[in-house]
């Protein structure tokens, strides 16, 4: 079974024949939704909406720990995140999709590990490669078999929310080498890596990152919801083709 996680212009998988809704609880807390399960074309697939089904938690209150846990505890090994950003790099401008392979985390105060329990010894997962390639390969070649156009890899820059970014800030995460700017992309990747599990993200620019063209002095997020509203017929059309993909 695959799980998607939905976010901002996507509180819902429009193509998912639905089954049943679960409300989950962990050790960590409540998910930001029941999960939803049904079938894309026949396919399990199992939904959680990340900002909760009225969109409602802001990026800093998402209960990251509780969401991939909720998932890793249905035994199941892929998780496909997505995600809106602000374009920072020339090619991504409002309405390109991305599966980006690289993250560079800004966000503070986040519960961001499973391993604080100071009574076991001390662990350090490996986080050189923090996106699946198995589970972006399968998203690329989705893509192609979707007949729809996405940017192989680029830096995901995590930052804190809810406010958006100042010109400034967005300046140096270009200079840090960050190729996007979105709001949720950490801890959620670190906490699936910590659980094992095969996790990549799709991310849809909704609007110029601020400072940038049509940003320069503001980001008008009306348009953003409008580019969003588009460009995630293009993303359901790659999901349902990913979940033909998702043989073990
Ligand atoms: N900044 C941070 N997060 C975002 C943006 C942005 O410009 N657009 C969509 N999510």
């Amino acid at each position: 079974m695959l799980a998607i996680i939905g976010g901002t212009g996507m509180a819902q998988l429009a193509c998912l024949e639905i089954s049943h809704r679960r409300i989950m609880t962990t050790p960590y807390g409540e998910p930001s939704s029941p999960l939803t399960f049904g079938k894309i074309n026949d396919h399990e697939v199992v939904f959680l909406a990340r900002h909760g089904y009225g969109h409602t938690i802001p990026p800093h209150e998402v209960n990251y720990r509780a969401n991939l846990w909720a998932l890793h505890s249905l035994e199941l090994t892929r998780v496909i995140a997505v995600a809106s950003v602000g374009g920072i790099r020339s090619d991504l401008t409002p309405g390109v999709v991305a599966v980006p392979d690289q993250i560079i985390d800004y966000t503070h105060g986040r519960k961001y590990t499973y391993h604080d329990n100071t009574a076991k010894s001390v662990t350090h997962v490996d986080f050189t490669e923090p996106y699946c390639q198995l589970t972006r390969g399968r998203l690329l070649e989705a893509a192609a078999r979707a007949n729809e156009n996405v940017i192989d890899g680029g830096v995901y820059g995590a930052t804190q929310g809810p406010r958006l970014e100042t010109a400034a800030e967005i300046n140096r995460m270009e200079r840090d080498g960050v190729d996007m700017v979105g709001m949720t992309g950490m801890p959620e990747a670190a906490l699936a890596k910590e659980l094992g599990l095969c996790y990549a993200s799709i991310t849809v620019v909704a609007n110029y990152a601020a400072g940038r063209k049509t940003s320069v002095h503001a980001i008008r997020l009306e348009d953003a919801h409008a580019v969003l509203e588009k460009a995630m017929v293009g993303v359901r059309n790659i999901l349902e083709h990913a979940v033909e993909l998702d043989v073990d």
